[in-house]
Formats: structure tokens, C-alpha cells, sequence
């Protein structure tokens, strides 16, 4: 597969564990949006944030969202903002497949609970009802995704199988 692909969704739908796991199956190379950055800018995303601001680290996601665009074979890993600029959008999807995770509120609060302290703009008052807020703001900015799979229905194994088979229909139709 010559065009990438790229996985959208909010924070905790996993998309890295499933990038990972696709890239392994599909023997392309997996990239990390966040770990990208943090190698670019020797701070983790939680010192951009504290130090620099959130706009330092969009203007970071957007160059690299530039600069991956230009390559093949990625299994890019977004991190959960890069989809508020359609501009990455545009670029990313010009030569890539865009999937869309999903997750029930409860799996995502679950999961990002635990990776807090990586997570700028998760604090530890976090309230489900304040995700599910959070959730609904950002839904407009994820249906750019050409495929979408929601995450808390399945196992990982059967989540990576659909989204291949996915890959196959919307890259070469049905049948
Ligand atoms: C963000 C999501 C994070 C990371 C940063 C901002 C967001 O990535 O890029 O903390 O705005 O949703 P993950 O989705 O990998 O947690």
C-alpha cells in the first residue's frame, strides 16, 4: 500500500495500540504524532503545553503534519488535536487513508484517567460528564475520516481484521 495511513480519534480510543498492531500486520512503519514531536523539540508534549503553550505545539503538529504527508507506507498515529486545523486534514488525507476511532465516554475516561500526567488537558478533577462535554465539541472535527470503527465493541485482534477489510473495500471497492 503506497499511501498512508492515518488515525484519527479523541484521546484514548486507541490509536496507537491499533496503529501499532496494523503497521506490525501490514508491514509498514508506525508513527506517533506526540512522540514525533517530543523528538523534534527534545520536551514531552506535557512541557510544550507548560512551557511553551498549546499554540507552540498545534504550530509543532502542524509542520509535522506537513512533513509526513510527503512520505508513504506511514501508519500515522494522531494525536487527538491534529484534526481542529482542517489544514492537516487536507494535507494528511491528500495522500492518505483517514480512519476514524471511536469509544464509549466511559472506555475513553477509563483510559485517559490512567495516562493523566501525559495528558495537558486532562486534570485529575476530570468528571465524566465534562468528557462527554469535551467529546461532543471535538465530534465535528472527526468526520473528516473516510472509514470509522468504534473501539469499546471489539478486541484488538478482530478491531485490526476490520479495518483491513475496511482498508480493502474503501481502496478497491466491494467484491
Ligand atoms: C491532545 C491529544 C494528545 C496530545 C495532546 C493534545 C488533544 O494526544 O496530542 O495532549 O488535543 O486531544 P492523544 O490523543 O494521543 O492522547
Amino acid at each position: 500500500m503506497g499511501k498512508n495511513i492515518v488515525l484519527i480519534g479523541f484521546m484514548g480510543t486507541g490509536k496507537s495500540t491499533i496503529g501499532q498492531r496494523l503497521a506490525r500486520k501490514l508491514g509498514m512503519i508506525f508513527v506517533d504524532t506526540d512522540r514525533e514531536i517530543e523528538k523534534i523539540t527534545g520536551m514531552t508534549v506535557a512541557e510544550i503545553f507548560r512551557k511553551h503553550g498549546e499554540k507552540r505545539f498545534r504550530s509543532e503538529e502542524k509542520l509535522l503534519a506537513h512533513k509526513l504527508a510527503q512520505r508513504e507506507g506511514l501508519i500515522i498515529s494522531c494525536g487527538g488535536g491534529m484534526p481542529l486545523d482542517p489544514e492537516n486534514m487536507k494535507v494528511l488525507g491528500e495522500n492518505g487513508v483517514i480512519i476514524g476511532l471511536k469509544a464509549s465516554p466511559e472506555d475513553v475516561f477509563r483510559r485517559v484517567m490512567r495516562k493523566r500526567h501525559h495528558r495537558p488537558l486532562i486534570d485529575r478533577d476530570l468528571t465524566l460528564e465534562r468528557l462527554r462535554a469535551m467529546m461532543a465539541e471535538r465530534e465535528k472535527y472527526y468526520q473528516c475520516a473516510h472509514i470509522t470503527v468504534d473501539t469499546s465493541t471489539h478486541g484488538i485482534e478482530e478491531l485490526v481484521h476490520k479495518i483491513i477489510l475496511n482498508l480493502k473495500e474503501f481502496c478497491y471497492g466491494k467484491g
